[in-house]
């Protein structure tokens, strides 16, 4: 049926990315029984900063940036992930990402993101320290993710 096929195909993919590849695979398939899918064409925004999000995103082709004052903060590409932030922190996104050229994403909503990602969100947080590294070394406001 439709769960099995989307398991198997989101399976493996999940395996190779690195905030995923030390869960249980049980947990993983769960969370490949979950994702949805969408594809944004070139400078289409997914994420605008400021605004309220629910959503967490993983690139499955293409490519993304990360921009925030008119700067690149970051450059996504397969098995990158984004827009964790707001939902760990109960915040406006801190950033707009915007899908350069074809981007297709996975994504799952916050529900299912406090539900299956729990397990990870430990290392989520711990990677939040290197945003903060970024921006300033960019001289950027870091007040996004002060408190953390
Ligand atoms: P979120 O705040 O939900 O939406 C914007 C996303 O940009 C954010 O989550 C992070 O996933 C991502 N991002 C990438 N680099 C940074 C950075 N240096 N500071 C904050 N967010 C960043």
């Amino acid at each position: 049926d439709n769960i099995a096929k989307k398991r198997k195909m989101y399976e493996d993919f999940l395996t190779h990315i690195s905030i995923l590849k030390d869960m249980d695979p049980y947990e993983r398939s769960k969370v490949a029984d979950s994702l949805k899918t969408k594809t944004f064409s070139d400078e289409e925004v997914i994420i605008k900063e400021g605004e309220p999000g629910d959503t967490f995103y993983i690139i499955v082709d293409g490519s993304a940036l990360a921009i925030k004052d008119k700067t690149v903060i970051k450059t996504y590409s397969k098995g990158d992930y984004f827009g964790e932030l707001a939902l760990l922190k109960n915040q406006p996104r801190a950033a707009t990402v915007k899908a350069k050229d074809s981007c297709q994403v996975v994504y799952l909503d916050r529900k299912s993101f406090k539900r299956l990602l729990g397990p990870i969100e430990e290392i989520l947080h711990r990677n939040v320290e290197n945003y903060k590294k970024v921006l300033k070394e960019l001289g950027l406001d870091t007040a996004c993710i002060e408190g953390n």
